[in-house]
């Protein structure tokens, strides 16, 4: 089956799949330039930390291969990029996967220019466009490890290698990274081991990656999934037993406190009341060992209509028979708001989960458990470069 891809990319040319439109309409938005790329970023058209990092970076990337607005000089072109990239670490603040690519990218053109003084405007650019590209490719190679790492870190701490049910939040998946995804990663890979029996989704309000993402990408997979809703956790769990909860990462300080989807925190509690492990798989890039703990993660707040009001395509013949099945008329999409007039609305997008809640850290790397003094030891797990 097809893999479902988020971001097309050739040199010179950048397409996103519009993920405000899925999962009934898939359309590939083009984005030319930095500003393109900042708002399908700010709007959530791409969303999730590893796919957000390396659509702000492509998109860049094809800015400066089709610019004909060439800089007077090396210096000029690497001031250029910096400020570029500055621009686009703006558009989301959480997620630590943006300014560390950002970072990294600034730190390749200015070490092209330390090696030549003299280098031209069109060789800091293919320097940048080259490892901007790089990142791309890099992101499916890592994402494929965390998922064969956190699959047999799963196996082993349930002691079987069959019938594995996992619970998951948000959307982790193809959708959310260059491809393959980092939890849904862990999923599928149990799943292609033949180890999987179910995975459950959670719907995710307000913006509901959960529903329309998650969903979509268990279904095209024909991985056995249930959704969900928020705040059936509990009840999930107390009836029917599962054997992890997997979640991604925006952020991970450096004491191992996670930020990631508002409504993680809660699930990590429900998992400690229930006994059941609680995994976080990121990359590496989503590490921030300078961030020393979660107290000093950023939390975007987002606006509080997405709270308010639920979108959606209509559907012909009324909603409310058993089997759920219904018309959906893409074509015709509607905004209906269910809250009373005149309420507040309190909508962070992300919540912070502490370290003593997690079990687990995944990377592409391998598996960061606590030690002994109930630690993780992320300064000796995770390169201080990185
Ligand atoms: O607001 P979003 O949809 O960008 O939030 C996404 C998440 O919280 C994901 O869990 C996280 O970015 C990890 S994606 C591999």
């Amino acid at each position: 089956m097809a893999t479902l891809l988020a971001i097309k990319y050739a040199r010179g040319s950048l397409e996103i799949l519009d993920q405000l439109l899925l999962p009934h309409r898939s359309v590939y938005l083009p984005l030319s330039c930095t500003d393109d790329g900042w708002h399908a970023i700010k709007k959530m058209q791409v969303r999730g930390a590893p796919a957000i990092a390396i659509v702000a970076a492509l998109a860049l990337a094809v800015e400066l291969h089709n610019s004909t607005n060439t800089p007077s000089s090396g210096q000029e072109a690497v001031k250029t990029i910096h400020d570029k990239l500055d621009y686009l670490v703006t558009s989301r603040p959480t997620a630590v996967n943006l300014a560390d690519a950002a970072g990294k990218l600034k730190a390749i053109t200015s070490a092209a220019l330390a090696d030549d003084a003299n280098a031209s405007p069109d060789a800091i650019a293919k320097a940048y466009i080259d490892a901007a590209e790089q990142m791309l490719l890099q992101d499916v190679e890592d994402n494929k490890a965390i998922g064969r790492n956190g699959a047999a870190w799963i196996c082993s701490a349930a002691s079987k290698t069959a019938d594995i049910r996992v619970l998951t939040h948000c959307n982790t998946g193809s959708l959310a990274t260059a491809g393959y995804g980092t939890a849904l990663g862990i999923i599928r890979s149990l799943h292609a081991a033949s180890a999987l029996s179910h995975a459950y989704c959670t719907e995710t309000r307000p913006y509901n990656q959960g529903s329309r993402l998650t969903a979509y990408e268990l279904v095209h997979e024909g991985i056995p999934a249930t959704l969900i809703t928020d705040n059936m956790a509990a009840s999930l769990m107390s009836q029917h037993p599962i054997s992890a909860i997997v979640v991604g990462a925006d952020r991970v300080a450096a004491n191992g406190d996670t930020a990631n989807k508002i409504g993680t925190y809660q699930l990590a509690i429900l998992a400690r009341f229930f006994g059941v492990k609680f995994v976080v798989a990121a990359p590496t890039t989503s590490v921030d060992l300078n961030t020393p703990d979660g107290t000093g993660i950023k939390i975007e707040q987002r606006p509080g209509w997405e709270v308010l009001v639920v979108s959606g395509p209509t559907v012909t013949n009324e909603p409310g028979r058993e089997d759920g099945s219904v018309v959906v008329n893409v074509a015709e999409v509607r905004s209906v708001k269910p809250a009373a007039d005149g309420i507040g609305v309190y909508n962070p997008s992300f919540d912070v989960t502490p370290a003593a809640l997690i079990d687990a850290i995944v990377t592409e790397n391998g598996v960061v458990e606590k030690n002994a003094d109930g630690v993780f030891p992320m300064a000796t797990s995770f390169r201080s470069d990185s």
